[in-house]
């Protein structure tokens, strides 16, 4: 089933959070045939929680610490993020890797927390402009996810990713989609050699500047199993027409 995301980041309070919903939920009313997934700040959690529960629409995070407990002033523990309905946690998100300064062996720590919680994680993976012009894409990619399943081969049906071009995100330039299946096909390849066990079954996302105009030109794409929406999943009918859009 195709996977059809939206990472909020640091935008919508918990009350601006609730009039989403109500705007949203009539919106996609009935729709089973794709996974909807809201990953709103922490902040919204707990109000995203209680008006999900019971639905078919999905609730995830955006960012967590690998450790269980202890004195990290201002992080997040999977620990706490189960006790609400978490089906997902976004991982290596490249605003994470290039604002905070998050390292693939930092990435590592958090996808094996998250697989050892029991909450699949979003793998994000994609290449700077200069890399791109470099004609580096599919070796930044390749060593994106070869360090960040470092130690977790046998996990590769475990986890979705999400190829995101950094110079794609936020940026109103997307990627054309026939050259995110050229990436994508690449990934799901690659998944097949570092795990000779692999059954495909992770899906690989497109992100990067989506929204209702070209949404549906990327999931005709062979291997384009979902979308990571930013900027144009903060309007409820917006998004609404992205998760519509095939
Ligand atoms: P964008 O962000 O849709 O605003 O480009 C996508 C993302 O960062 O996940």
């Amino acid at each position: 089933m195709k996977l059809i995301a939206a990472n909020w980041k640091m935008n919508l309070t918990p009350s601006q959070t609730k009039e989403y919903f109500e705007k949203f939920l009539p919106l996609v009313e009935g729709i089973k045939d794709r996974e909807i997934l809201i990953c709103p700040p922490f902040t919204s959690l707990c109000v995203a929680n209680e008006i999900l529960r019971d639905k078919w629409v999905k609730l995830g995070a955006q960012n967590f610490h690998y450790e269980a407990k202890g004195a990290y002033t201002g992080e997040i523990s999977l620990i706490m993020l189960k006790e609400f309905d978490i089906s997902y946690v976004i991982v290596g998100h490249s605003e994470r890797r290039w604002i905070f300064g998050e390292s693939d062996e930092l990435i590592n720590k958090k996808l094996t927390a998250a697989l050892q919680y029991g909450i699949r994680p979003i793998l994000c993976v994609g290449e700077r402009i200069e890399e791109r012009e470099a004609g580096l894409t599919f070796k930044v990619v390749e060593t994106q996810i070869r360090i960040a399943l470092s130690g977790l081969e046998a996990y590769t049906d475990s986890l979705d990713i999400a190829y995101e071009p950094v110079w794609a995100i936020g940026t109103g330039n997307p990627a054309t989609p026939e050259d995110a299946q050229l990436v994508h096909a690449f990934i799901k390849e690659l998944l097949f050699g570092i795990n000779p066990n692999h059954r495909g079954e992770t899906r690989v996302l497109y992100g990067g500047s989506v929204n209702p105009q070209n949404s549906s030109e990327f999931l005709k794409m062979k291997d384009v199993d979902g979308l990571l929406v930013g900027g144009a999943s903060l309007d409820p009918e917006s998004f609404a027409k992205i998760v519509k859009s095939f």
